[in-house]
C-alpha cells in the first residue's frame, strides 16, 4: 500500500490484482466494501486487461485526455473481481498525468487501485501532509509530490451503456466531453450506478458547513452568533470576528486548486461553523459547486 500524488488529489494505492491488498485500502479508509474503486494504469494498452470492450468514444477520450484527470467507466473484462467494482459489471479506469504517479505505475507494471487517500467521507488530500494527518501510521509509504495541481478529483464519465453519462464533474468539463464525443453527456440519473463520490454528503469537513448566496451574505455574517470560519469571494471586512477568513481565488481553477486545503484550514481554525459564499452559477464553476454541495451539511 502506498499513498501517491496525482494531478487531482493524492491516492491510496495497492495492487489492483490482489484482493487482500485492496481490502487493506478499504480497511484503512474506513470505506464500505461495496463501493467501487478506480484502477489506475500507466499505459492505455492496459485497458484491455480490465475492460471487456473499449467503445470508440472511450478511445477518443483516452487519445485526447490521457494521461489526465479523466476516469472512464467501462464494462469490466472477464475475471475482474467484485472487490474492485462493488459487484457491478463495470470498472473505472484512469491514467493519471502526474510524473510520480506515472513512474510508480510503470515501475510496478500492473494496475493500481486507488481511492483518494483520506478517511471515508472526509475531504480529499491535496498534499502529502494531508495524507499523513488523515491516515498517519496506517500507511506504509507516502510519496510526496508537493501540492496537487488541480486539487479536485477527476471527471468521471460512464461509457458502459451507449449514452455517455457524466457521473462526476471535474477539470475536464461537460463542454470538453461534448466536443470530444460529438454529443453532450447525460447528467447522472436515478438509474446511475452507485458511486460514493456522488452520495449527497461527501468530501465533508468535520465542522458543519453552510453555503450562503451572495445576496444573503452580509445578513448571514452579521447574524452568525457562533464562531465562524469563512471562505468568501470577497475580502475580509474591517471589523471581522471570524476565527479565520479566507478570500478565495476568483476563477474556478484557482478556487478548486485551493479548495480542500482551505476547508481543512477552516476546519482546524477553532470555528464551530463554516460559512462558504456560493460561487457563480456558470458552467465553468460546475465542478467546484458540485464539491461544495456535497461538503455542506444538510
Ligand atoms: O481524481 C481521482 O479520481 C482520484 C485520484 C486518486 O485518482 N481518485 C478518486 O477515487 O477520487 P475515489 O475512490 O475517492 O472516487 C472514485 C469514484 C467514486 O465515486 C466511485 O464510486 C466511482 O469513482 N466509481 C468507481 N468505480 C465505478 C464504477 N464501476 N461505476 C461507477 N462509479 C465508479
Ligand atoms: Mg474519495
Amino acid at each position: 500500500m502506498v499513498a501517491f500524488p496525482t494531478e487531482t488529489v493524492y491516492g491510496l494505492g495497492a495492487d489492483a490484482s490482489n484482493p487482500a491488498a485492496v481490502a487493506r485500502i478499504y480497511a484503512v479508509k474506513g470505506r464500505p466494501a461495496d463501493h467501487p474503486v478506480i484502477v489506475h494504469v500507466g499505459d492505455p494498452e492496459q485497458v484491455a486487461r480490465w475492460a471487456r470492450d473499449v467503445p470508440d468514444p472511450a478511445k477518443r477520450l483516452m487519445a485526447r485526455y490521457w494521461p489526465g484527470p479523466l476516469t472512464l467507466v467501462l464494462r469490466r473484462a472477464q475475471g475482474v473481481g467484485d472487490y474492485l467494482t462493488g459487484s457491478q459489471d463495470t470498472i473505472a479506469l484512469r491514467m493519471p498525468g502526474h510524473p510520480i504517479a506515472l513512474e510508480l505505475l510503470r515501475e510496478f507494471g500492473g494496475g493500481i487501485a486507488a481511492p483518494s487517500a483520506n478517511k471515508f467521507g472526509h475531504v480529499s488530500p491535496t498534499t502529502a501532509e494531508h495524507v499523513r494527518r488523515d491516515l498517519g501510521a496506517e500507511v506504509d509509504l507516502i510519496l510526496d509530490g508537493g501540492p496537487c495541481e488541480i486539487g479536485i478529483e477527476s471527471t468521471i464519465v460512464d461509457l458502459s451503456r451507449g449514452t455517455p453519462v457524466l457521473l462526476r464533474p471535474g477539470r475536464i468539463s461537460e463542454a470538453d466531453l461534448a466536443a470530444a464525443l460529438g454529443v453532450a453527456p447525460e447528467a447522472r440519473g436515478r438509474g446511475a450506478p452507485r458511486a460514493p463520490g456522488t452520495l449527497e454528503t461527501h468530501y465533508a469537513p468535520r465542522q458543519p458547513m453552510r453555503l450562503v448566496g451572495s445576496s444573503r451574505w452580509i445578513e448571514a455574517i452579521q447574524s452568525a452568533s457562533m464562531r465562524i470560519g469563512v471562505l468568501a469571494l470577497r475580502s475580509k471586512p474591517q471589523r471581522d470576528t471570524s476565527t479565520m477568513w479566507i478570500e478565495a481565488r476568483k476563477e474556478p481553477q484557482g478556487y478548486a486548486h485551493d479548495l480542500y486545503a482551505n476547508l481543512r484550514a477552516l476546519d482546524e481554525s477553532g470555528c464551530n461553523e463554516i460559512l462558504v459564499e456560493d460561487p457563480p452559477s456558470t458552467a465553468d464553476w460546475a465542478a467546484v459547486r458540485d464539491r461544495l454541495a456535497r461538503a455542506r451539511s444538510g
